[in-house]
């Protein structure tokens, strides 16, 4: 399953990577589903996934388990993401793989501020999305060109966010929980499933960064992978 789909960009992988899987892409979403369900028929696997428009929150409406659940870019949008993340752990088969992709706090530092700034200057008009859209790119139009907020939206971001969608699901999303580390731990506990590993594990493996310092490495060995003392 594919919770929270989109345009099933991540689904359309799913499917071809999984030859002997049926998968389906769920999403609240009728138009992203129906681009997602396009995509799927124009690389020819449209036999072997279903679309369905549906919460994560009322998986369990679908039959069955699942072996394999991708929830990407979706759990931080929502109202509550525990009850969220724990509709979804409740479909996943016994020895099956739960993915999922949050926001990072760090990762969204500058993107936070401009989201603040857009939100004090639109005042009363909060939740006016195309107003929204039209304070933030005057903003970053008058800053300062070494501004931190405006090198990082052009380095990383402008080439997606000259769509005013893009834009506006960057800075003025009504709805965004960003996590650190000691916050997705407590979302992956509340699912009651076991944590099995980041996806990129070569990020996190500290040899990268203070590996030239054995000592360092040595008391890093006695901390599990969320930072905390393991008790043996
Ligand atoms: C940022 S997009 C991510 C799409 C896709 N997973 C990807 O990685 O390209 C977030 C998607 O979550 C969907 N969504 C938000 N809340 C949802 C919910 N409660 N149940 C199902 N889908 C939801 C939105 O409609 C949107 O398509």
């Amino acid at each position: 399953m594919d919770a929270g789909c989109g345009s099933g960009v991540s689904t359309e992988y799913l499917v071809h990577l999984n030859p002997l899987a049926e998968v389906i892409g769920i999403d609240l979403s009728a138009g992203t589903l129906a681009v997602a369900q396009e995509r799927c028929q124009r690389s020819g696997v449209a036999d072997r996934v279903q679309f369905k428009q549906l919460s994560l929150f009322d998986a369990d409406q679908l039959p069955g388990e699942f072996d394999l659940i991708n929830s990407v870019g979706v759990l931080h949008h929502t109202a509550d993401p525990i009850r969220g993340i724990q509709a979804l752990a409740q479909k996943l088969a016994p020895g099956g793989i739960f993915h999922i992709f949050v926001y990072a706090e760090l990762g969204r530092w500058e993107i936070r501020l401009m989201q603040e700034a857009i939100a004090l200057l639109q005042s009363d008009r909060q939740g006016d999305y195309t107003h929204g859209v039209k304070v933030g790119r005057q903003i970053f139009a008058a800053l300062p060109e070494q501004n931190r907020l405006k090198q990082r939206e052009k380095e990383r971001w402008s080439i997606e966010n000259h769509r005013d969608e893009c834009f506006a699901d960057m800075y003025v999303h009504p709805q965004e929980i960003d996590y650190n580390i000691p916050t997705l731990k407590k979302l992956i506990e509340a699912s009651g499933l076991d944590f099995v590993g980041f996806s990129n594990p070569t990020v996190w493996q500290l040899e990268r960064l203070i590996g030239s310092n054995p000592e360092l490495i040595d008391r890093a060995s006695q901390l599990d992978e969320w930072g905390t003392l393991s008790p043996y």
